[in-house]
């Protein structure tokens, strides 16, 4: 794939529903007792792998149309075990939340599995609370595939080592079947999209500081949920309208939770021109529209306390750096070694194939900000959607134009995210042609 350069990002676009909002949809929907009603699902292959999932678990979902779906909920204790694998494919979300769920149906065996990117990511994260749980649970040595044997569970209180909202919701799903409160303590806030949801499912749940407890649960029920835009998947075009000069973009029904946004904060305190209109609720979590303006950034240093509120982002964080004024900082993300790809490397490499200079440490990047356009030239994704993503943000500010190899990779969170940046490079010309003088 090809992505030539823009000369401004101008127009109004909508991103696809929230990744992590749908994935949470189908799981908690297939737990709830009767019809689960989801609108705007965010349909990519990571969120495919979720509604084969829980089919394969003997749960009916309808799809009504391409982003509606509805989901036959079979309560609490309904899930019936397959017989066979359980193939989470890419997704990590998945495989982690899904782990806590089964950890609850007790008497019953499963396995799940994945591809080659998530069999090698580590699964005793999770593995470990359940087991502190009385779950019967086995992996390859901390990798996937993972064994699960669901026995009575009891409440724990667990420190988490890592902050990870993955881990904490399967922990928060698992509790939903233990014998008492079930407290998770996180070493800095993650997204807590598996606590709203199950609130509003009628799951009691309650927040302490750095704490959240989930108590034993009788029946839950959804009804409807409408999932706002993906934070993730507007963010590339976040960061291409203010790199690219004269932009100006419109963003509409964008899901901003605080503890997603974490790259707005850091944007704008480098200088960069977003703001935010018509803010309101989507399915309880905060939403509004953005408009973004080309603006000259200045460096800035990102520590780890804001590291998982941006974690999916970072990537766009660099290159926004390695266009600033001035030397950039990221420190305590050594996380994002264990992502799709690791992208602390995958990074740093595919912007400096491009011309820009952003230097790889164990937790993090150094960069060295130079304001012009990044040279171009060819970027592999690994395999990994952010990075394919990524490739094609620096593109569009690009001298000379980007390739990028496996580029299908963003599939996983965004089928059609270079079909739309085909529709902003046809809005520059088209807004060029209506401009010039008779
Ligand atoms: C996610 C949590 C994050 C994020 C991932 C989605 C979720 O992972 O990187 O893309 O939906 O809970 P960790 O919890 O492993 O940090």
């Amino acid at each position: 794939m090809r992505v030539e350069p823009v000369h401004r990002v101008v127009g109004h676009l909508a991103v696809p529903g929230d990744k992590s909002i749908s994935h949470r949809s189908v799981l908690i929907g297939a737990l709830c007792d009767g019809e689960t009603r989801i609108g705007g699902f965010g349909r990519s292959a990571d969120t495919e792998a979720t509604v084969d999932a829980v089919r394969s678990l003997g749960v009916q979902v309808d799809e009504l149309d391409q982003d509606t779906l509805c989901v036959h909920g079979r309560g609490l204790r309904g899930l019936v075990a397959p017989g066979a694998p359980i193939d989470c494919r890419n997704a990590g979300t998945l495989v982690r939340l899904l782990a806590g769920i089964l950890a609850g149906q007790q008497g019953q065996q499963f396995e799940l599995t994945g591809d080659e990117s998530l069999s090698a990511r580590p699964m005793r994260r999770v593995t470990e609370p359940l087991k502190r749980m009385g779950a019967g649970v086995e992996t390859d040595e901390g990798h996937l595939p993972v064994a699960i044997d669901a026995r009575p569970l009891h409440a724990i209180t667990y420190e988490l080592p890592v902050a990870s909202a993955q881990v904490k919701s399967a922990i928060l799903l698992a509790g939903l079947y233990a014998d008492g409160e079930t407290t998770v303590v996180e070493p800095a806030p993650t997204r807590d999209h598996t606590e709203l949801m199950l609130e509003a499912a009628g799951a009691r749940i309650t927040r302490r500081g750095t704490s959240v407890s989930v108590w034993p649960a009788e029946r839950l029920e959804l009804g409807a949920v409408e999932v706002p835009g993906d934070f993730s998947s507007a963010a590339p075009f976040v960061v291409a309208a203010t790199l690219v000069p004269g932009s100006e973009l419109h963003i509409h029904g964008v899901n901003l939770n605080p503890r997603r946004t974490g790259l707005l904060e850091i944007l704008s305190r480098m200088g960069a021109k977003v703001t935010v209109y018509n803010r309101r609720r989507i399915a309880g979590e905060p939403a509004g529209d953005l408009e973004v303006r080309s603006a000259d950034l200045v460096a800035t240093t990102v520590t780890a306390k804001e590291v998982p509120l941006a974690i999916d982002e970072l990537p766009l964080f660099a290159l926004a750096a390695s266009c600033a004024h001035g030397d950039s900082v990221l420190r305590g993300a050594e996380e994002l070694r264990a992502k799709e790809s690791d992208r602390i490397e995958a990074t740093a490499d595919a912007l400096r194939a491009l011309g820009q200079h952003v230097r790889a440490t164990d937790d993090g990047f150094r960069i060295r900000g130079v304001p012009t356009r990044p040279r171009g030239g060819h970027i592999e994704s690994r395999g990994d959607h952010r990075i394919a993503m990524l490739g094609a943000v620096a593109a569009l500010d690009s001298q000379h134009g980007v390739e990028i190899g496996d580029a299908d990779s963003v599939a996983v969170s965004f089928p059609g995210f270079f079909e739309m940046v085909e529709r902003l490079r046809r809005s520059a010309v088209e807004t060029d042609r209506d401009h010039r003088p008779a």
